[in-house]
């Protein structure tokens, strides 16, 4: 469907500057190449990706961009920009291509001058008109319809369907009434095998659409984003809750569509249990003989169950082998006048199967069964390991529907529904959780202990390390996107089609850009380098870094961190005497972001360009921005520290809902808009210390919070993530990015005002002028000294350093000298603090993590010294030493459930500060390596 041409589907603008187009790998170049992610996909149904530019190169109304492949093919292309530089050039933009039948190694995009003025530049306005693109939308007063020239759906603008029909590129029906599902229950049975509790109410519920958009819309892509909440429509009486966000990408071109269905719970962890949460869609199958109707369903490493909902195999007389095979393939079966007649004859005693069920209750397996109607007993199906996740039901001359959800297994209890195939209208059922598991379990792990006091808190945080408060150990708030594709086919397709989808839907293909020219753009930050091969001493820390990514991709496999809420997340600290992770141990289980291995995986992404890291990388961004962070409520924008569940703690801060922990997938992707929407939603972050007061189980000043009131936070942990909102919305030009370049610049000017900079520890923050003064312990700035091991550790240095060079020659007067003095001063002699600040800044650790701020400030001066010092802090430190074992052991026998490797050596807080530091460090300072280990 590739339609070669020199047709230009540029959307920027268009520029002055730079026309000759440079050859990659020069940062003053015009083009950049993508190539993909692992190995060249099979199969691309659209693509969305990003691209960053160099600075000062490319003006958004004067820009075009192309995109062509190796020999120079064009291709339709949609672009967008998704951030600028702090001069207004494009720093990042999004593009988009169709499916087509030829795949490319690599795309080459170019940014050209245009003479058009007034291009859009932004997502969510129509490009210029471009009547021959095969992709239409109609926004009409009831309705959207988007037609991609393979296939149309359309979108009811009220009601509880979400989508009304997908029709085949002959018009044929395949799928309509799409429903989201959402079953729950008041209660839960507490007591295993008892009998069911007559007080539980069981409710049923629809998605009732409050709002249908298109949310970005050009030549090659459409985004329709549906919003609302789950209603009631049958059992028991429920207010309407969960609210939900479906977005539908589609491409030109393409018979596929990719859904992103997004949940927000919203509702209570002792009265709503979850038990079952899906999207569902009739098949239209009048007039389809039983025995042309099929059923596929996605088992092990590509495997599929070949069904007919009337099989004419296996039968005591033998229709013919030609019919046999056809029914098996999945193509219309001959006229029946041509088949053994003694089987023609007997066609209606062979029963119809009318209904498919696939539980995957556990990540190691799944069950599978079939009857012929309800009030029919099951009859069992072998099941398997892990299932794939896809199923179609269709026919071999009208054509079917596939629904499939990325990640099947690592998300159970999932489950896929075929029900009613043998009647006028089939259905299939898609389920993100399924309603054969348990429900979903909400409710705090403990029942307080008796921890009535914040003194008892504080006391108990001494043993279980878990930071508990009554009350704040709730769900609520909480979300969780879910990946689901759609498929539309004329007729069956073949089993080894929905095995390449299959397959494509669990590694959805990604174009990205080569370490060296992210590089070489700065435009992730310039705290890293491609991997450092030049000396042994740098070899070794490669091999560890190398260690550690192994390691904890693969402790996710053997210790099964998966599940509807877990998948993407892993554990903080190791039980040695047990061989297994401290999942039951207050403080120590589900790891929640702390002390930022997400920057670290992403970091070490982007200078290996591993597929493995950002598949890893990817699902911990998915799930520490919607599982670990609250999404509404009274702390909306905050997050939740580790835990034994993702919500248990009390501590609610800033610091785990870090922004720039989404940065780096966010631009990666071309702007994905959950994630952008994700980003938006912390700006107000700012506002919930009028709510909360994170300091108070400790504060002795009786202060309270009250909204819009003035109010002393860390210059670390909280001002990083609120820093790296405004940078980003700045970066992106979104809604607010003035308000939000504001914040920064005060704040940052507010830094560098104190009289000891960031090692003042905090600041009296302003909501409503948005300043930073003194903190109330020094209202005249004489010199507050106050460091915490802590403050540079949920990515100040990264905001810091990014924001540096974002300002440019605009930044804030002092700011950069105050960052390189916390950077300098934190590892320096007593006498050296003491000289600068009067006082020293007393006991701290973490100092191998910090090295890499010493590096920071020796880059910056060129102090060969300190650059030494940079790896000293780094190898007598503290944290991970190169005595360290730096190796797995495997334990088995009797001593552990299954067989493990464990590392009992490392802990999550070493690797993620551990990794960083050898990046940084590398980045920085490559060369008083060899003199330091020389
Ligand atoms: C990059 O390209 C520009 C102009 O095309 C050239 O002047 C410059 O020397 C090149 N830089 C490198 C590092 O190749
Ligand atoms: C696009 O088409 C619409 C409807 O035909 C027309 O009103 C509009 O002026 C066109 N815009 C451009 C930029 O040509
Ligand atoms: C810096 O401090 C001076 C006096 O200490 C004050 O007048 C000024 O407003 C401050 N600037 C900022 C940006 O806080
Ligand atoms: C902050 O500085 C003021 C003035 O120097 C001093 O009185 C106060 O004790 C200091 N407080 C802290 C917490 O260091
Ligand atoms: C360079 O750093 C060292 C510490 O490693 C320090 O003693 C020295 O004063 C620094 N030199 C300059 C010029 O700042
Ligand atoms: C791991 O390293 C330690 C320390 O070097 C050593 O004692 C141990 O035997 C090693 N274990 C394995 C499994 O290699």
């Amino acid at each position: 469907m590739l339609r070669l041409g020199v047709r230009l589907l540029a959307v920027i603008g268009l520029i002055g500057h730079s026309t000759s187009a440079a050859p990659h790998g020069n940062s003053s170049s015009s083009s950049a190449t993508v190539h993909w992610l692992g190995d060249k996909p099979a199969y691309v149904p659209g693509i969305t990706f990003g691209v960053p530019w160099p600075q000062g190169k490319h003006w958004p109304d004067k820009t075009k961009f192309t995109v062509a492949g190796n020999s120079g093919e064009n291709i339709d292309l949609q672009s967008w920009a998704t951030g600028y530089w702090a001069d207004g050039s494009v720093k990042w933009t999004g593009h988009a291509i169709p499916e087509s039948d030829q795949i490319l190694d690599q795309y080459t995009v170019t940014a050209s001058s245009s003479n058009k003025p007034g291009r859009p530049d932004r997502p969510g306005r129509p490009a210029d008109n471009d009547t021959s693109s095969p992709l239409v939308v109609k926004d009409g007063s009831d309705t959207i319809t988007v037609d991609t020239g393979s296939l149309t759906i359309s979108f009811p603008k009220k009601g509880d369907v979400i989508v009304g029909a997908i029709k085949t590129k002959s018009g044929k029906t395949v799928g309509e009434n799409g429903r989201l599902v959402l079953h729950s229950q008041s209660g839960v049975v507490e007591t295993p095998g008892s009998q069911g509790d007559s007080s539980i109410q069981y409710s049923n519920f629809g998605g009732s659409i409050d709002d249908v958009k298109v949310e970005n819309q050009g030549p090659v892509r459409a985004v329709v984003t549906v919003r609302g909440k789950h209603q009631v429509t049958s059992g028991a009486d429920h207010d309407p809750w969960l609210q939900f966000v479906v977005r539908f990408y589609l491409y030109a071109n393409s018979d596929s569509v990719k859904v992103m269905h997004s949940i927000v719970f919203d509702g209570k962890a002792s009265e709503d249990f979850i038990t079952g949460l899906g999207i569902h869609f009739d098949v239209p199958l009048e007039g389809e003989q039983q025995y042309n109707r099929h059923v596929r369903i996605a088992g092990v490493d590509g495997g599929f169950l070949n069904e007919a909902v009337q099989g004419i195999t296996g039968l005591r007389r033998d229709p013919g082998a030609g019919v046999r095979t056809a029914q098996f393939e999945g193509r219309e079966l001959p006229d029946p006048g041509t088949w053994d007649t003694r089987v023609t004859t007997r066609l209606k005693w062979i029963p119809t199967w009318g209904d498919y069920s696939l539980n995957q209750l556990s990540p190691d397996g799944f069950t599978l069964k079939k009857r012929t109607e309800p009030g029919q007993g099951w009859v069992k199906i072998p099941g398997g390991t892990r299932a794939g996740g896809l199923a179609y039901l269709g026919g071999a001359t009208q054509g079917g529907l596939a629904v499939g959800l990325r990640d099947f297994w690592k998300r159970y209890p999932s489950g896929i529904d075929i029900s009613n195939a043998a009647s006028d209208k089939g259905e299939i059922t898609l389920w993100l959780y399924s309603p054969a598991a348990e429900p979903l379990d909400l409710r705090p792990f403990h029942d307080g202990l008796g921890q009535d006091t914040y003194k008892d808190q504080l006391d108990a945080l001494e043993i279980t390390y878990e930071d508990w408060e009554e009350g704040f150990n709730t769900p609520y708030g909480i979300s969780r996107s879910s990946e689901v594709y759609l498929f539309a086919f004329e007729k069956t397709p073949t089993s080894d089609n929905l095995a390449a989808l299959t397959e494509s839907i669990n590694n959805p293909p990604v174009l990205v850009p080569s370490p060296e020219y992210l590089k070489e753009t700065q435009s992730l930050g310039a705290y890293w380098e491609l991997p450092d091969t030049s000396s042994d001493a740098a070899k070794t820390l490669e091999s560890h870094l190398e260690l550690i990514f192994d390691f904890y991709q693969a402790q996710v496999e053997q210790r099964r961190w998966y599940g509807f809420l877990d998948h993407g997340d892993f554990m903080h600290t190791y039980d040695p005497d047990r061989h297994t992770w401290r999942y039951d141990v207050g403080g120590y289980a589900w790891d929640n972001s702390e002390l930022s291995p997400d920057l670290f995986f992403w970091q070490y992404f982007l200078r290996t360009g591993r597929e493995d890291v950002y598949r890893f990388a990817e699902a911990l961004t998915r799930h520490t921005g919607e599982v670990d962070v609250y999404h509404a409520g009274d702390w909306k924008g905050l997050g939740t520290r580790h835990g034994v569940q993702h919500w248990s703690d009390s501590a609610k801060q800033a610091r785990i809902s870090q922004p720039q922990y989404r940065k780096y997938f966010f631009y990666l992707s071309g702007g994905d808009e959950r994630v952008g929407e994700l980003l938006e939603e912390l700006l107000d972050t700012d506002k919930t210390y009028g709510l909360l007061d994170p300091q108070r189980k400790v504060r002795t000043d009786g202060w309270k919070p009250s909204p819009d009131s003035t109010v002393a936070f860390g210059l670390g942990t909280d001002w990083s993530g609120l820093a790296a909102g405004w940078l980003i919305e700045w970066e992106r030009r979104g809604p607010r990015w003035e308000e939000a370049r504001t914040k920064l610049t005060n704040t940052a000017s507010g830094i560098a005002n104190l009289t000891n900079g960031f090692v003042t520890g905090s600041g009296l923050y302003d909501p409503v002028t948005w300043t930073l003064g003194p903190p109330p312990t020094d209202p005249g700035n004489l010199g507050n000294v106050s460091v915490s091991h802590l403050s540079a550790m949920f990515g100040l240095p990264e905001v810091v350093s990014e924001a540096i060079a974002y300002f440019g020659d605009d930044i804030p007067e002092g700011f950069a000298e105050a960052w390189y003095d916390y950077c300098y001063y934190y590892r320096a002699s007593g006498e050296e603090q003491t000289a600068r600040y009067g006082a020293t800044f007393g006991k701290l650790s973490l100092y191998q993590a910090h090295s890499r701020l010493a590096a920071y400030a020796a880059a910056q001066s060129g102090n060969k010294s300190l650059a030494q010092r940079a790896w000293a802090d780094f190898y007598t430190g503290d944290g991970l030493k190169p005595s360290a074992p730096w190796n797995i052991t495997h334990v088995d026998g009797s001593a552990v459930l299954a067989p493990v490797d464990e590392a009992p050596w490392l802990a999550t807080n070493d690797i993620a500060q551990y990794g960083l530091a050898v990046i940084q460090n590398l980045a920085y300072v490559p060369d008083a390596l060899s003199e330091y280990a020389g």
